[in-house]
């Protein structure tokens, strides 16, 4: 049996992962925290503590013996990883990374210029085969700071207010999607030294987004929408009192089309994720919403 390292095994796609490959794979789950997680339920593991990715000496233990890693953490752990590998002088066959769709925005993001760069690091100097799977937005889990957020928040109240029109598009992923696609790419040449950008099936707007969440929580929501500057204003006042709802960065955002194009993953990986209503009905099953 093959073992494969997960940095980020803590994280939620990371745990997920874990328990999707624990079943055809021997694991190294590497986290910061071994307590935030149990493992205890899964055969097939070990975990190891690497206080932090910076940590290569640690990390390239963690992932001795190892044949594949897949990076759940971030994208921009890609030096150390590299790193670690080099030290270890493992026969890493191949290394899976978590990117982001966020590096298409075209708003000044110095995460999304950190992830950019990552990319090309990759791109220049891995040796070893290597994927890249960008997600969207990802949600499906009661943690998720995403929808399942937002539906905690619309529970509890009648009005809520939307950042401009909210027309503009957004194309949420289903966290099971993603973690079914890391399981086909592993070890799988075609996949190898390419990226692809992971989303649901179709975009929506947002406002139809929040309508959709809404509906499914059977509770009636009357959306306001706000000028963009308005909001601007009321995050200065409250910034006044150190309070903060919402990032000037988040604001400019909600204003830009966050669609993607899936078919080259969508011909690649042989599914579609699913759409957003059909994500809903499935938290609504699993009582996550
Ligand atoms: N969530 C989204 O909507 C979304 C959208 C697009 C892309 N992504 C990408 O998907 C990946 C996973 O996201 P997620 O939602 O699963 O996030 P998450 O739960 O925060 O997972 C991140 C993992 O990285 C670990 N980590 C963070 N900093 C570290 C460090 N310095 N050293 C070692 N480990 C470190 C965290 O450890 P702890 O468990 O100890 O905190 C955690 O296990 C990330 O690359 C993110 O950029 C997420």
């Amino acid at each position: 049996m093959k073992t494969v390292a997960i940095i980020g095994a803590s994280g939620h796609v990371g745990f997920r992962l874990v328990q999707k490959l624990s079943s055809i794979y021997n694991i190294h789950c590497i986290v910061r925290d071994t307590d935030k997680r149990d493992f205890s339920d899964f055969n097939n593991i070990q975990v190891f503590k690497v206080d932090d990715i910076s940590y290569t000496l640690e990390l390239a233990k963690a992932i001795n013996n190892c044949h594949a890693i897949i990076n759940a953490g971030y994208i921009w752990f890609a030096e150390e990883i590299l790193q670690a590998v080099n030290i270890n002088k493992s026969s890493i066959e191949h290394i899976l990374f978590t990117g982001s769709t966020g590096i298409f925005t075209k708003i000044p993001s110095s995460s999304a210029e950190l992830k950019r760069e990552a990319e090309q690091y990759i791109v220049d100097n891995y040796q070893i085969p290597f994927t890249i799977i960008r997600p969207t937005m990802i949600y499906g889990h009661k943690n998720d700071q995403n929808i399942s957020k937002l539906s905690r928040t619309l529970k509890k109240t009648p009005l809520f207010p939307l950042v401009g029109s909210g027309d503009k598009l957004i194309q949420p992923v289903f966290i099971d999607d993603l973690v079914n696609a890391y399981e086909i790419a592993l070890f799988d040449e075609k996949f190898y030294n390419n990226s692809y950008n992971i989303a649901g099936a179709e975009p929506i707007s947002n406002k139809e987004l929040f309508k959709k969440v809404s509906n499914s929580l059977d509770k009636k929501v009357i959306f306001i929408s706000i000028h963009p500057y308005v909001i601007s204003i009321i995050i200065k006042l409250l910034a006044l009192f150190k309070l903060k709802i919402i990032s000037y960065e988040q604001i400019k955002r909600f204003q830009e089309n966050k669609n993607i194009d899936i078919e080259k993953f969508v011909q690649a990986f042989g599914f579609r994720p699913r759409s957003f209503d059909d994500g809903l009905k499935q938290m609504k099953k699993s009582h996550v919403l």
